[in-house]
Order: structure tokens, then sequence, then C-alpha cells
């Protein structure tokens, strides 16, 4: 029998969960990714996104436990962290996102990985996505998102199309989203903005920019292996809230 690609959830309470003995090694990996990252951000990720990294205030030369960054989203939004051991199944991960939890792993990339992890680490978890979960017009957003999504595994199954545009409405949003500001396109997605690389392509004439538009990208395939080359742009978290609420009335239906 195949073994699933996706990992359990046991959801034990965060503050009970062991922090990991991490080598120097890996505590040097976390320095090396965090400088490099917060280096970039200014002037390519939005203003929330900042903000949120310096409300958790993350540890410069150690890795942080995921109790203390947890305590922080608690304190920010009511948000709370889980750990898992890596991907959990989208029907688990959309139940967790509905009760405003969010799965962290905790191990971190190998330095030989330094600019590219195909299988997410504790430092995209982390800094890609817990500094958008302190602000309150996102996590309105992601949480109807894992609302619509749990209905959707309870209402169709698993070779329904909307299983796959969920999915894509999730990466071109989530993961690689871009946002209008005053000052210009900014990122707000976690895949961008943990990733050094993507965050200088993101926001350059590399990469092409396309109205938000939640019927176009719920059909368009994405590239887990390279750069982005398509990306969507939002003009606020509000829009982003209100129309996929919109899009999932008419593809999911109503929720609870
Ligand atoms: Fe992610």
């Amino acid at each position: 029998m195949e073994a699933t690609p996706y990992c359990r959830v046991t959801e034990k309470p965060i503050e009970s969960v062991p922090v990991p003995n991490y080598t120097d090694v890996e505590h040097g990996t976390w320095k090396l990714l965090l400088d490099k990252a917060l280096g970039l951000v200014e002037g390519r990720a939005c203003a929330p996104f900042i903000e949120g990294t310096r409300l958790i205030d993350f540890p410069r030369d150690r890795i942080p436990a995921l109790r203390d960054v947890s305590a922080r989203l608690q304190g920010a939004t009511g948000w709370k962290l889980t750990r898992v051991e890596g991907l959990v199944h989208p029907t688990d991960f959309f139940k967790l996102l509905a009760r405003k939890i969010f799965p962290s792993t905790d191990f971190i990339r190998k330095r030989e990985d330094l600019d590219y992890t195909p299988a997410p680490d504790m430092f995209h978890d982390l800094f890609g996505h817990t500094p958008l979960l302190t602000n309150p017009d996102f996590t309105e957003f992601f949480e109807a998102f894992g609302k619509y999504g749990a209905l959707a595994a309870d209402k169709y199954p698993e070779t329904h199309p909307v299983h796959a545009q969920l999915q894509r409405i999730y990466w071109f949003t989530v993961e690689f989203g871009l946002i209008n500001t005053p000052q210009g396109l900014r990122a707000y997605g976690s895949g961008s903005c943990s990733s050094p690389e993507e965050m200088q392509h993101c926001v350059s004439d590399k990469c092409r920019k396309h109205p938000f538009d939640l019927t176009i990208m719920s059909e368009r395939d994405f590239d887990i292996w390279h750069l982005q080359h398509d990306v969507f742009v939002i003009d606020s978290f509000q829009q982003l809230g209100r129309e996929f609420r919109d899009w999932a009335q008419k593809h999911v239906g109503a929720p609870d």
C-alpha cells in the first residue's frame, strides 16, 4: 500500500508540545533566512505583512518556539498554531482554518536547500504565513476560506472540480498574491514573502500582473517548481474577503 503524503493532525495544545533540540547549524539556518528575508521586505511586501513581522518579533539568532509565535497571534487576532509534521490533507487544513488554527511544522530546511524547499518548512510556515495572521482584515478572509473549504469537503466527492478550484485560489492569493497600495504593488503571499528569489521576482517586470478575478484564477493551473510568471492583484483584503465569499456562495453553497 502506498504511503499517504499527508500527515495526521493530532492537535495537542501548543503549550504542551516539546520544543525540538535544534542544532547550532539549524539555528544558523534560521538566522540566515530571516536576515535575508527581512532585508528584502521593505518596498516589496505590504505594510500589514511588515507590521506583522514586528508584532511577532521573530528572534534573530535562534529558531522561535511555536508556542511563542502562537501566543503573539492569539493576542492580536485570536488565531493560534498547532504543530504538524508536514503537509496536512486539505480537508483537515480547511477545518483547522475554520477554527482559527494554523498548522505549522517545526523542522527547518537543510542548509543545502537554503533558497528553495519544495516541502514547506517552519521558515515558510512562520515567516511566510504568520505575519498576516495578526491582521484582522486578512484573517476574516482566511477563516471564511476555511469554512467554505470545509463545507466543500463535506458536500462534494474528492473528484469534484470545486476542490481544485479552491486550491488554485489559495495558491494565487494566500501563497502568491499581490496588493495595490499608494506606494505601488506589494506582496502579501506567504510563498513570495518567505522566498528571497520570489520576493524580488514578484514585484519586478518579469512577472505578469493580472487583475483580481476569481473565475480566471480558479481555472488557471499553477507551477510549484518555478518562479511564478502570473500573479493576481487585489485592491484590499476586504475586497479579497468579499469577492471570495460571493464566489464561494455560488460554487460551494451557504455555510452554517
Ligand atoms: Fe504556505
